[in-house]
């Protein structure tokens, strides 16, 4: 029987996607004598909204800056897009510890959105958002600036290109700041408390903003917030964090409506 042409033509992909994007497996983070993650493991699906929650100093913030490369596991491995952040294969098929260039690359898939947005008060609101796609990535000035100005009507900001941050409210600036981690097209996006710095009457803006990213795009977020409305109408996936681990995940209506573990219902009962 003669083989099927369409079958002939399908490209061949080097390599799979992995499903997911991000993986920690067994990871230890000490500082000192305090060990605050205990060989965790934790997966983000691509295109998935998770959201981690969890007690204050439960180590939230320490995993997406191990994320980022701005802390370094002690033990246990974490994978991102399935390549690991702390080695890398050489030409000849050593394994090394990453170096710069390899964390560089791998960075370039995040963003990271902080509570406080440190934005660069020396440059207008267009500027913050292109810098980095033109001197990181390399992109035209032109074209950069043309993504930004979508960017900000995508965050409400249109007319405030030419602003200078300090005169922005602290929604408007969380909010160039988001556009700011967008500018760099990372393939997810990492949010630590992103509306805790902010005045009440300013925190339903920014959340609306990433209802609206998480709605029409395809980036995968991973979110810390303290905000449990938030986290339950944004997230396919809530997860409690407590001593170091992992214990209890699962869709929202589930760890909001029916928690198994105790630590649980007592965290949320402390925060609802
Ligand atoms: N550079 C550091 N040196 C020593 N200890 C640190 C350092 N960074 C964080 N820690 C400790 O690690 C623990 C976890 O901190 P982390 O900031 O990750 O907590 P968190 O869950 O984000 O808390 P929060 O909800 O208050 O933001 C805390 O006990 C903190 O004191
Ligand atoms: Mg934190």
């Amino acid at each position: 029987m003669a083989t099927d042409p369409l079958q002939k033509q399908k490209p061949k992909r080097k390599h799979l996607a992995p499903a997911h994007l991000v993986a920690f497996d067994q990871v230890v983070k000490r500082y000192g004598d305090h060990v605050v993650l205990d060989h965790l493991d934790l997966t983000v699906e691509r295109g998935r909204h998770v959201t981690l929650i969890g007690p204050s100093g439960s180590g939230k913030t320490t995993i997406l800056r191990l994320l980022m490369t701005l802390e370094q596991v002690n033990e246990g491995t974490i994978l991102v897009d399935g390549v690991p952040l702390t080695h890398m294969t050489t030409a000849n098929g050593r394994v090394r510890p990453a170096d710069e260039k390899h964390r560089r690359e791998i960075r370039k898939k995040i963003g990271m959105v902080f509570q406080q947005f440190n934005l660069f008060p020396n440059m207008s609101v267009l500027r913050n958002i292109t810098e980095a796609p033109v001197s990181v990535l390399g992109m035209d000035r032109d074209e950069a600036e043309e993504r930004a100005r979508e960017l900000l009507d995508l965050v409400g900001l249109r007319d405030k290109a030419d602003a200078h941050p300090t005169r922005l409210s602290g929604g408007q600036q969380q909010r160039v700041a988001i556009a700011r981690a967008l500018a760099m097209r990372p393939e997810i996006l990492l949010l630590d408390e992103v509306t805790s710095a902010l005045d009440p009457e300013l925190v339903a803006g920014v959340l609306d903003v990433l209802r609206d990213i998480a709605r029409s795009t395809d980036i995968t977020l991973l979110c810390v917030t303290h905000e449990m409305s938030f986290a339950r109408d944004i997230s396919e996936r809530v997860m409690m964090f407590d001593s170091g681990r992992v214990i209890e995940s699962g869709p929202p209506e589930q760890i909001f409506g029916a928690p198994e573990q105790e630590r649980t219902r007592e965290f949320l009962s402390a925060v609802l």
